[in-house]
């Protein structure tokens, strides 16, 4: 059975790294809409119109499932996309939920990166009014951080003074824990442990949703667990940079121990 992964570029990476993981036995189709990403900046017309145009080229593809491997697209084509296709899809929602529970205990508050859009989307105040009761959760949009992944801009420095320069202003005594809510940021999963203070927690929301994608498989009866891990990739443009970018991304990705803090 061939699942589909979409994200604007190399993000949807570290949700396919969880799912070659703990689903070795299918295969896979990776595509990035390299045309225009990243999405987090742009209208949500536009982005619409992005996701639908990338996804047909999947269906057409042939896929049995697809996961939405970006938050800014799920948050804003998931459900047309569900009315669309038949196969079932799996979105990406930050693990807000999760932090909110784990936190209670210790009276820390949650900050949720993700980009402008997202925190922009209905979807994103809906998920945060349900499970913030005590008003514990805060948000800091990181428009820039999707462009300096997809430059694999790695760089423990720049990083370290690009992550530094948007928490001046927060008091992370303050914080447990920080949800990484956009599939680019775990790249960044190494370089904000080592700067952040030890009691905060890095979470993000990968291994949920591999979790759900292989509930649904089992639900629809698609898997036949006769895979080979495979993957092939696939981009909207500028194919050959990207093809190899994909491969050093992925190779980056499966070679950090890249594991939740407590949410698995
Ligand atoms: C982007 O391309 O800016 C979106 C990435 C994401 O939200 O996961």
């Amino acid at each position: 059975m061939k699942i589909g992964f979409f994200d604007s570029g190399i993000g949807g990476l570290t949700v396919l790294a969880e799912a070659l993981r703990r689903l070795p036995a299918e295969d896979y189709l990776y595509m990035a809409d390299t045309l225009h990403v990243p999405y987090g900046n742009k209208s949500k017309d536009e982005v619409r119109s992005f996701i639908l145009e990338t996804v047909k080229t999947m269906a057409e593809e042939g896929i049995d499932a697809l996961v939405v491997a970006c938050n800014t697209a799920t948050s804003i084509g998931v459900a047309e996309l569900r009315t669309l296709y038949s196969f079932p899809i799996v979105g990406m929602e930050p693990a807000v939920k999760p932090a909110v529970e784990m936190n209670r205990m210790t009276g820390r508050r949650v900050l949720v990166f993700a980009t402008p859009l997202t925190l922009q989307m209905p979807k994103y105040y809906a998920l945060v009014s349900r499970v913030d009761e005590e008003g514990i959760v805060d948000s800091l949009p990181l428009p820039e951080l999707v462009s300096y992944c997809e430059n694999l801009q790695f760089d423990k420095r720049v990083m370290g003074e690009y992550f530094r320069d948007k928490l001046s202003g927060y008091d992370l005594n303050q914080y447990g824990i920080i949800v990484l809510g956009c599939t680019h940021y775990p790249f960044y999963r190494e370089i904000l442990r080592e700067m952040l203070p030890p009691h905060i927690q890095i979470v993000d929301g990968n291994a949920g949703t591999v979790k759900r994608l292989s509930a649904l498989l089992n639900r629809y009866g698609i898997s036949e667990g006769r895979g080979s891990g495979s993957v092939r990739f696939m981009c909207t443009g500028g194919e050959a940079a990207y093809m190899d970018k994909m491969q050093t991304a992925l190779a980056i990705i499966r070679g950090m121990d890249v594991q939740n803090e407590e949410i698995h």
